[in-house]
């Protein structure tokens, strides 16, 4: 198979906000206990996060992280996280039928965010509780004032305030599932009068308004319409989520998903459009897709999980070599985008749908699926340019022309350097891709295995990335793979 690939570097979809980048811990499982957190693990520091893990959090250069939850924020009582430990209750937790012991709270998670050189993406209670809550917790976190909770967080050791300065009206209201879950235009009342105090509080900070909890609900179009009509001059981004499947095991099809995503985008960049018309506004809403990953491989096991256990093994999808070029190509789609995107959360980031495995008392690993997101984030900084791809198509259950190639380009100004990320979507065949610019390539990077199927274990790291020696004349992208291929522009 052959493919080609133009690219002119004047034309720009976007300068890329490197919190496209982002991801996400939730209180759920072992994300945080016996995750990040293990006092007495033998690679704790003194506050019992575990480096082994901070380490490999720290390659993939983490910009923001989405904190505390997820369905755990719309039940959650910030205050349980705050003060001396020792005092700090044991709580029900109900979205995920779990015991919170609140051993980790706000107080830490920021040092900790700290530790891996990231920042918080806090999300706060609109589910069981509201906008008296939200102000209170803002100040707490943000601001420096002889007031109450300032006092309050500077009681609990913490002096310099927080500084938080993305904050989430909530989550998912319009699911079912949700805590206090909402119609439309309950959330969107909610969420405007929220955001206005929010504002008042510290006018400094960002804020992320919820759209659907995924592109099928039933409610979707006219949840963001109504969100976006109320609350349009009080919040910076609507949020989108979506996780993908293959149930059936039909491998070309999931591969396909990226361009359902890319739909979903467009669909709610166009409502955004809409509702900035119909206002006559100047101000343009872009999108938070906060909350994105390959999920369903748990689905049944977590069934069996006994209620009310601290820490369970919950959401524990072990990730193979189709989920990595899934998770490359949804990747792909979202640096397409950047010119709305600003914001993206991988979901999760350790133990719980996560690029990165712990074992409790154990060893850490990476799972296939860390590999197309660590590189994307390292030669993915920058400009994203138009990468036009001309190759042949596929079709499938739900895709008439699927592109056998997806790819983005990325410009690195001060290196003079284009990354190229592009997936070969074919299971059997190889693509001699010709790259359309003047220039050499300076490393070739490939992610691939025998088999779709192929995974990593603590023992084995079957899907990793191998560097092969191309010239811009001679580039091969082996079947099902993940590429990164850098070019020095002109040379
Ligand atoms: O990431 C797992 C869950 O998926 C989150 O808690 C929720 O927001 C979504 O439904």
């Amino acid at each position: 198979m052959k493919a080609t690939i133009h690219i002119n570097k004047d034309n720009v979809i976007s300068k890329i906000d490197d919190r496209i980048y982002g991801s996400f811990i939730e209180h759920l499982g072992r994300a945080v206990y016996g995750g990040i957190y293990e006092p007495g693990h033998d690679t704790a520091d003194k506050d019992g996060w575990r480096d082994d893990v901070a380490d490999i959090i720290k390659e993939l250069n983490v910009p923001v992280i989405r904190y505390p939850g997820g369905n755990f924020v719309s039940g959650y009582n910030w205050e349980d996280g705050t003060g001396p430990v020792e005092q700090r209750p044991q709580k029900l937790e109900l979205a995920w039928n779990s015991i919170e012991t609140n051993e980790v709270g706000i107080d830490e998670f920021q040092a900790w965010c700290k530790k891996v050189n990231s920042n918080v993406m806090m999300a706060v209670n609109l589910g069981t509780r509201g906008a008296d809550e939200a102000r209170q917790l803002l100040e707490y976190c943000n601001l420096d004032t002889p007031t109450y909770y300032a006092d309050m967080r500077r009681r609990n050791g913490f002096d310099k305030p927080f500084d938080i300065k993305l904050w989430c009206l909530g989550n998912e209201m319009d699911g079912p599932w949700q805590l206090c879950a909402k119609t439309p235009t309950e959330y969107a009342r909610l969420a405007h009068e929220t955001a206005k105090i929010m504002k008042l509080v510290d006018p400094s900070i960002e804020l992320v308004a919820c759209g659907s909890a995924h592109k099928n609900m039933p409610t979707f179009g006219i949840w963001e319409e109504t969100v976006l009509r109320e609350c349009y001059d009080d919040v910076d981004y609507i949020s989108l989520h979506n996780y993908y499947g293959n149930p059936t095991g039909d491998t070309r099809n999931f591969l396909a998903c990226s361009l359902e995503m890319d739909s979903f985008i467009k669909e709610v960049s166009a409502i955004a459009d809409r509702i900035k018309e119909e206002k006559g506004s100047e101000k343009t809403i872009n999108l938070s897709f906060d909350e994105w990953n390959v999920w369903f491989h748990s689905n049944e096991q977590d069934k069996k999980i006994a209620p009310w256990q601290i820490a369970p093994p919950l959401l524990e999808d072990i990730y193979n070599l189709e989920d990595a070029l899934v998770v490359g190509c949804l990747m792909i789609t979202l640096l397409n985008n950047s010119d709305r995107v600003k914001i993206a959360c991988l979901a999760q980031l350790v133990n719980v749908i996560a690029p990165i495995m712990t074992k409790t008392g154990g060893g850490v690993w990476k799972q296939t699926i860390y590999y197309p997101y660590m590189l994307a984030s390292k030669y993915g900084r920058g400009t994203a340019i138009k990468a036009d791809v001309e190759c042949d198509t596929y079709e499938c259950e739900s895709y008439k022309e699927v592109p056998y190639i997806e790819a983005c380009s990325i410009y690195n100004e001060e290196a003079n350097e284009i990354a190229i990320l592009a997936v070969n979507r074919s299971l059997d065949d190889s693509c001699s891709l010709d790259v359309d610019v003047a220039g050499k390539v300076i490393e070739h990077i490939v992610v691939t295995s025998e088999n779709v199927n192929d995974i990593n274990t603590i023992d084995d790291e079957k899907v990793h990335p191998v560097g092969v020696s191309s010239d811009l004349s001679d580039i091969i992208l082996p079947s099902k793979s993940f590429n990164v291929i850098r070019i020095r522009i002109g040379d």
